[in-house]
C-alpha cells in the first residue's frame, strides 16, 4: 500500500482555506510540500508554521504559473502530485452582468487548473505514480444559485480528470 510519505505535493490555493489545511495536513503525513498563492504574506504565515515552501504566483498568467510550477518541481526534487483547489467565488449573477467577475472565475476556477497541470505534467509523469486531485464544488450544478462560472468550475475539472491528468482516479467534490 502507497502511503504519503516523502511524497512531493504541489497544492494551489495553499495561502488559506482548505489550501493551506491541505498543506498542513500533508506536512503532517511526511509529505515535502510546496504551497501555490498570490499573498506572500499568508503564504510565508502558512509555510513557516508547517515547513512547506512557497510558491509565489498568480494563476492567471500563464508564464508566471510555468515558472512557480518548475521552481517548486525543483526545489522539491520532482512532482508526485498537484492539488488543484484554488478557485473564487465572485456571487456574480448572469443577471448582473459583471463579465469581468465572470471572466475572473473561469480564469481561476476552470483555466487555472489546466495550466498547472499541464506546467506539471513532465514531473507526474516521471513519478512512479502521479496524482492529480481537482477540488470541485457541487454547488456549481445548482441552477438555483445561478453560480453559473462556478458551473464550470466543476465541468472544467471533469475535463481535465478525463483528459490531462496522467493517471485519474478518483474526484472530490465539496
Ligand atoms: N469553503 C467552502 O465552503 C467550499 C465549498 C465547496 C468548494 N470549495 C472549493 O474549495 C476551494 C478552496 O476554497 P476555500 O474556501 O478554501 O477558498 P479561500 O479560503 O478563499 O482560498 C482561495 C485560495 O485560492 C487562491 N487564489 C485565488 N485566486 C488566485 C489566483 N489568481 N492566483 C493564485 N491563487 C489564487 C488564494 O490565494 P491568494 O489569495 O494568496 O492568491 C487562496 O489561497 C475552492 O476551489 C472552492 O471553490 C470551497
Amino acid at each position: 500500500m502507497r502511503t504519503l510519505k516523502d511524497r512531493k505535493v504541489l497544492v494551489t490555493g495553499g495561502s488559506s482555506g482548505i489550501g493551506a489545511a491541505t498543506v498542513r495536513a500533508l506536512r503532517e503525513s511526511g509529505c515535502e510540500v510546496a504551497a501555490l498563492g498570490r499573498s506572500r504574506d499568508r503564504l510565508a504565515e502558512v509555510c513557516n508554521a508547517s515547513g512547506a515552501g512557497p510558491a509565489a504566483a498568480d494563476l492567471a498568467d500563464e508564464p508566471a504559473v510555468q515558472v512557480a510550477v518548475t521552481a517548486a518541481a525543483e526545489r522539491l526534487g520532482g512532482l508526485d502530485a498537484v492539488v488543484n483547489n484554488a478557485g473564487l467565488m465572485l456571487h456574480s449573477r448572469p443577471s448582473a452582468g459583471v463579465s469581468s467577475d465572470w471572466r475572473q472565475m473561469v480564469d481561476v476556477n476552470v483555466l487555472a487548473l489546466l495550466r498547472v497541470t499541464h506546467a506539471a505534467l513532465p514531473n507526474l509523469e516521471a513519478a512512479d505514480q502521479g496524482d492529480v486531485v481537482n477540488v470541485g464544488d457541487r454547488g456549481g450544478s445548482d441552477e438555483r444559485r445561478g453560480l453559473h462560472a462556478l458551473l464550470r468550475h466543476q465541468g472544467g475539472g471533469r475535463a481535465a480528470d478525463g483528459g490531462l491528468a496522467p493517471r485519474p482516479r478518483r474526484e472530490g467534490s465539496a
